[in-house]
């Protein structure tokens, strides 16, 4: 397991394109599989979470040839799967496992679904229970964690009030959707990324939206797309968070993904007094795309709380491990979903923090980040891809080294993440 040493920089300056979006990846190369013909996917996201969904999609019967960043899925059709004698495997990825358990719940087969020891940790009655209700056959270990066994079966359209706000469990009910007997709908409590409704009708399926339910007709026929992926907003706010601790930095973020539902992070970026700006807006397959450039500026902290929790979910951990760096700190609220992340992330920022000398304050939904100094220190990233990245980011501005231990965690959503790191700090 490798670790990754940081030391202290001046500023974060040049030019970088982040790897394609994960949660656009996952939907793209799943609805692929259900099309009929062959689709090309380009800028197909480098995450090892996207490539678990492209095993389970090949295991399944699709066809996928992988040429660089560029995925050729061919489907068979919306019944066009085949089972897979083996045990698929999700590996970190809970966006794999709860998607693709609304799409087995529709197959005339059964399917065994497990994924690593974190993942084998994560809730998935969330999803089991609109799926159930549905009439799918569902089991658990202890009736909520994986290896789940899917037996599929013919799928009733419900109506479904989500109890959390979740894109993953928004997104299972209007995947089995393909397959039941008349519309389904989804009302979620608070707007979550719209990913998959807008991949939907990229392939050709009816979706309808008013406020915050979502519906969609069965049995479409799904067309074959080419499309690009955007590049994932989630990776780039790291690099956004680096170039902005240092007054030097002047950074480029090339096709960066911008979708609304996403892109409360960089609203709450220059609301904090951040120099963010965007350019050469355009709408590809749905999503809107952008480039922006960062400068160094001084941020003011600030409260993320309530309905704003779900659009910058992912951002949460880099957002918490900047408290330090900024002015009045950083505090979040109604974030407990945090703590059934890849970690119980409110925990491992919690502790990562401490260990630099942060002055810490720990909720059952969140945490207080105060202003003040950071000293390197040694981080346990817990296996935690978005913790590994977030301690990296407050390393650049710490005194002496900050050494982030099983760094190739990273992977699961950033592969190159590190040398990109290297390549654009200037000491
Ligand atoms: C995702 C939804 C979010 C997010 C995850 C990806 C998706 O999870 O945290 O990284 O692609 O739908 P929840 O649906 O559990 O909030």
């Amino acid at each position: 397991m490798k670790s990754e040493s940081i030391r202290p920089i001046k500023a974060l300056s040049g030019g970088v394109e982040v790897p394609g979006d994960k949660s656009i990846s996952h939907r793209y190369a799943m609805l692929a599989a259900l099309a009929e013909g062959t689709s090309e996917l380009r800028n197909f996201a480098a995450a090892r979470d996207c490539h678990s969904t492209l095993a389970c999609m090949k295991a399944l019967g699709a066809g996928v040839e992988l040429q660089g960043a560029t995925v050729r899925v061919t489907g068979h059709g919306l019944c066009g799967l085949k089972s897979s004698w083996r045990t698929l495997d999700a590996e970190n990825s809970g966006t794999t496992i709860r998607l693709l358990s609304g799409i087995l719940s529709g197959q005339s087969f059964t399917t065994k679904i497990t994924g690593d020891a974190s993942l084998q940790k994560r809730p998935m009655k969330r999803v089991m229970t609109p799926l159930r209700e549905m009439g799918a056959d569902i089991r658990a270990r202890d009736e909520n964690f994986p290896p789940l066994e899917i037996r599929g079966s013919k799928l009733r359209a419900i109506y479904y009030q989500t109890p959390m706000a979740s894109a993953q469990v928004k997104s299972a009910v209007l995947l089995a959707g393909l397959y039941a007997d008349g519309e389904t709908s989804v009302t979620e409590p608070a707007p979550t990324r719209d990913h998959t409704e807008l991949a939907l009708q990229e392939f050709g399926a009816t979706v309808g939206k008013s406020n915050r339910t979502i519906s969609i007709e069965p049995n479409p026929t799904l067309h074959p797309v080419s499309l690009d992926v955007p590049g994932d907003l989630s990776s780039a706010v790291f690099f956004i968070a680096a170039a902005s601790l240092f007054s030097e930095s002047n950074l480029y973020i090339g096709n960066v993904g911008l979708n609304p539902t996403r892109s409360a992070i960089l609203d709450f970026f220059t609301q904090m007094g951040a120099s963010v700006s965007v350019a050469h807006l355009q709408t590809k397959g749905g999503e809107v795309v952008g480039d922006l450039t960062v400068k160094g500026a001084r941020l003011k902290g600030g409260l993320v709380s309530g309905d704003l929790v779900p659009l910058l979910i992912d951002e949460l951990p880099m957002l918490a491990a900047l408290g330090p760096y900024t002015e009045q700190g950083i505090e979040i609220r109604d974030a407990g979903e945090l703590r059934v992340k890849e970690s119980d992330r409110i925990a491992a920022l919690a502790e990562n923090l401490k260990r630099m000398g942060a002055n810490v304050e720990e909720f059952p939904d969140g945490l207080r980040v105060a202003s003040g100094k950071l000293q390197g220190a040694e981080i346990d990233p817990r296996d935690d891809h978005r913790i590994a990245m977030a301690f990296a980011v407050a390393g650049l501005g710490a005194a002496g080294e900050t050494r982030i231990l099983n760094a190739d965690c990273a992977g699961v959503s950033y592969p190159t993440f590190f040398s990109e790191l290297r390549r654009l700090a200037e000491g």
